[in-house]
């Protein structure tokens, strides 16, 4: 493992342990988290590795294969700068929920693609979460880490997020989707049989990341949360009169409300098809999921247009934009032998608007965060 080289020549010895935790694909419900509503994300085969040793003296140090040269030891963690404010940000969140966690010498690895929109971030987090709370004895269940690792990134890093990602890396199982309630936050596991069924899913990787995508993300949580107040309800979730709903509102909060509404219906629609076996009939419900997020919640992209559109066109039985959206990932359910044409069909469309190529990987349900050593 490189990563135990790596740890030996920062830090002169072994690390205590090695940890991996996840990226996370979301097969449906998005930006529904944080309307306190329904998503179906599954872990990926790619994630982030943390060797870590505990310190006695509080220090936390930090270095990363992928950020060479931008290693840092702080002892106060508001100091740690970039890329380490993500693990530095989830020693904060168990020190600030009063867990007693000492220092560390963390060496991370990592292997999520880049720009793809698969959680490299909470994949970082849940990392460095579930080593410590393996280090310092801490036992908290992985929900809770889940929610830590959230508030690193909410409070610490600054960004909004909602719990799914930290959650998908979290609790991941194998060959299973996570469904899980962001109000209860209570989760099972359904199985995703993609292969039996003849079917691949495909993360077709548009390699932009368009500027606006941080303080959009912010604008839309702001947008469901005047709606849900004009409704006069806790969150979008509370929603069951829709027509009703959309009757009270306008303009932004309108959109934004049949978007989540509709979409907390999707995932349970989807729920039900996957428990039944009928993994094959899925894809209608990822179409309508992406004309959603891009005609209601105005989250895609002309890239992740281009690419749900030409997998559909090539054979795909359904593809839709996955994540935040401005860029990042689409995925696209497929029947085996139609991988190739719909590859081909996406790359044509790519070439015709003289885009670079976009790339392509084949995603199944991988296990969550766990040790490794
Ligand atoms: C990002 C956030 C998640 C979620 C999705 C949209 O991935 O980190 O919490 O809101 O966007 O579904």
């Amino acid at each position: 493992m490189r990563i135990l080289e790596a740890f030996r020549a920062a830090y002169g010895d072994e690390p205590t342990g090695v940890w991996h935790a996840p990226g996370r694909v979301n097969l449906i419900g998005e930006h529904t988290d944080y309307n306190d509503g329904l998503v179906l994300p599954f872990a990926v085969p790619w994630g982030v590795t943390a060797a870590v040793s505990p310190r006695a003296d509080g220090v936390v140090r930090l270095a990363s294969l992928q950020a060479p040269g931008e290693e840092q030891a702080v002892e106060d963690l508001d100091l740690a700068r970039g890329w380490a404010r993500y693990p530095a940000g989830v020693v904060w969140a168990l020190r600030e929920a009063g867990h007693r966690v000492g220092g560390a010498d963390i060496m991370i690895d990592g292997d999520v693609p880049r720009g793809a929109g698969l959680s490299s971030s909470a994949a970082l987090e849940v990392a460095v979460a579930v080593a410590l709370d393996d280090l310092y004895g801490l036992a908290l269940p992985r929900i809770e880490l889940a929610k830590i690792a959230q508030r690193a990134e909410n409070a610490f890093v600054g960004m909004p997020c909602g719990i799914m990602d930290q959650a998908a890396s979290a609790l991941g199982e194998e060959g299973r989707a996570l469904f899980l309630d962001c109000r209860t936050l209570g989760s099972r596991t359904v199985p995703l049989d993609l292969a039996a069924n003849g079917l691949r899913l495909l993360i077709i990787n548009t390699g932009v990341y368009h500027e606006l995508a941080d303080g959009q993300y912010a604008k839309r949580r702001q947008d469901c949360e005047n709606a849900a107040k004009r409704l006069g309800v806790p969150a979008l979730r509370d929603v069951t009169d829709l027509a009703g709903a959309l009757a009270r509102l306008s303009g932004d909060e309108r959109r934004r409300t049949q978007h989540v509404v509709t979409e907390n219906h999707r995932v349970e629609a989807l729920v039900g098809l996957l428990r039944a076996g009928a993994v094959r009939e899925i894809g209608a419900l990822l179409n309508a999921s992406h004309l959603s997020l891009r005609d209601q919640f105005e989250v895609s992209c002309p890239e992740l247009d281009t690419a749900v559109e030409a997998a559909v066109r090539g054979g795909a039985r359904g593809a839709r934009m996955t994540g935040g959206g401005f860029g990042g990932s689409a995925i696209a359910l497929v029947p085996e032998e139609r991988l190739g044409a719909v590859r081909d069909e996406v790359l044509r469309a790519y070439q015709a608007r003289g885009w670079a190529a976009p790339t392509f990987l084949e995603a199944v349900p991988a296990p969550g965060a766990r040790r490794l050593r």
